[in-house]
């Protein structure tokens, strides 16, 4: 027996060398490790031999001089692989890269981020809200109640019942943030935000835009408050030169609200087609917050007071960019997009 092994460990030794790939290397395992292996044959007749124990470390002696040549040889083969990729599979480090096409920054966003800039700098918070929404804060608690014809102007999508819709403002941001405040701290905020409406999509109305809300709510505010406010905002937007105004409207959450014009930087003030002849392009709706909405929201009229104000965030991105299709926002056609890209690249 203790020469058949001699000779058997040989025997692996010399073919194990001989292999040239790894697949023979496999093939060799499975001829004396497999289920019906040479070794594993061998090793079932340790229950007939006469010294178990001496047949068993011979039995063992095969298997690791099998194991060890084996492992062996598969480092070579692997190194050698590598070796042969490493010589075939050379880098030409000076051929031209590949032009990746890199976005731009979506020109939306980039106005309200200018616009959150602003209002940052003069102390005010970013906030957002649910855009499916409770009839409660977006009409209701707004002075809206239901059945009021002020709610025909906003086209709303509802979902499953009469409670639960798309919001058609963001103004349903301002009762939740009064809310959460707790009618007795000041607050000042700005939430833009997407907004629905059933509107047919034509060149100046999306089923689907953005609003910037702003609310300030504070003691002894006055609409001058508001006027310097928006002068600020005006100026920055649209240069040092931009001049302001208010027409008086109506709001049903405002009292009393006001239409917030800018001068036509266009044509200065001399009347053109973007100004319609008017020297004024309107901006934003607003307003000294109604006193029923400060009540319904937790804060006391006789001692607080406040201003709100709504803008159009693709109108101000089509005045300042001279863009005049709202759609172009929503398509993807990245020729349009790419001529929005602003950076200096
Ligand atoms: N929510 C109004 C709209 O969608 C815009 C607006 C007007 C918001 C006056 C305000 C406001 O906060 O004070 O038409």
């Amino acid at each position: 027996m203790k020469e058949k092994i001699d000779l058997l460990c040989i025997e692996i030794e010399n073919k194990v060398n001989a292999a040239e790939n790894k697949k023979i290397l496999n093939n060799l395992k499975v001829e004396y490790l497999g289920k019906k292996g040479i070794i594993t044959e061998l090793q079932s007749g340790i229950k007939s031999a006469s010294d178990k124990k001496e047949y068993g470390m011979l039995v063992n002696r095969a298997r690791n001089a099998f194991n060890s040549n084996y492992d062996r040889k598969l480092q070579e083969l692997e190194l050698e692989e590598l070796n042969k990729k490493l010589e075939t599979e050379n880098i030409d480090i000076s051929l031209p890269a590949t032009n990746i096409p890199v976005g731009s920054p979506n020109i939306l966003e980039s106005i309200v981020e200018e616009v959150e800039e602003v209002f940052m700098s003069m102390g005010y918070d970013v906030v957002d809200g649910p855009e499916i929404e409770e009839d409660k804060y977006n009409f209701e608690l707004l002075n809206i109640p239901k059945g009021h014809p002020a709610r025909d102007a906003q086209d709303t999508f509802y979902i499953e019942d009469e409670n639960i819709l798309l919001r058609s403002q963001t103004s349903p941001v301002q009762a939740r943030t009064m809310l959460s405040a707790g009618g007795n701290t000041p607050v000042r905020m700005i939430c833009p935000g997407k907004t629905y409406r059933r509107d047919a999509d034509d060149a100046t109305h999306s089923h689907q835009f953005m609003q910037i809300e702003g609310l300030l709510v504070d003691k002894n505010i006055s609409l001058s408050d508001l006027k310097g406010t928006f002068d600020v905002i005006a100026k920055k937007l649209f240069g040092e030169n931009c001049e302001t105004r208010f027409r008086p409207s109506y709001y049903q959450f405002t009292e009393p609200s006001v239409e917030t014009d800018i001068s036509c930087f266009a044509c200065k003030g001399k009347g053109c087609s973007l100004c319609k002849n008017t020297g004024w392009i309107t901006v934003s709706g607003a307003g000294m917050v109604h006193p029923n909405v400060l009540k319904n929201c937790g804060y006391d009229p006789k001692v607080w007071s406040g201003f709100a104000f709504g803008f159009g965030a693709e109108r101000l991105a089509m005045l300042k960019y001279g863009i005049n299709d709202i759609r172009t926002f929503y398509q993807t056609d990245l020729r349009e997009l790419k001529s929005f890209d602003r950076r200096d690249v």
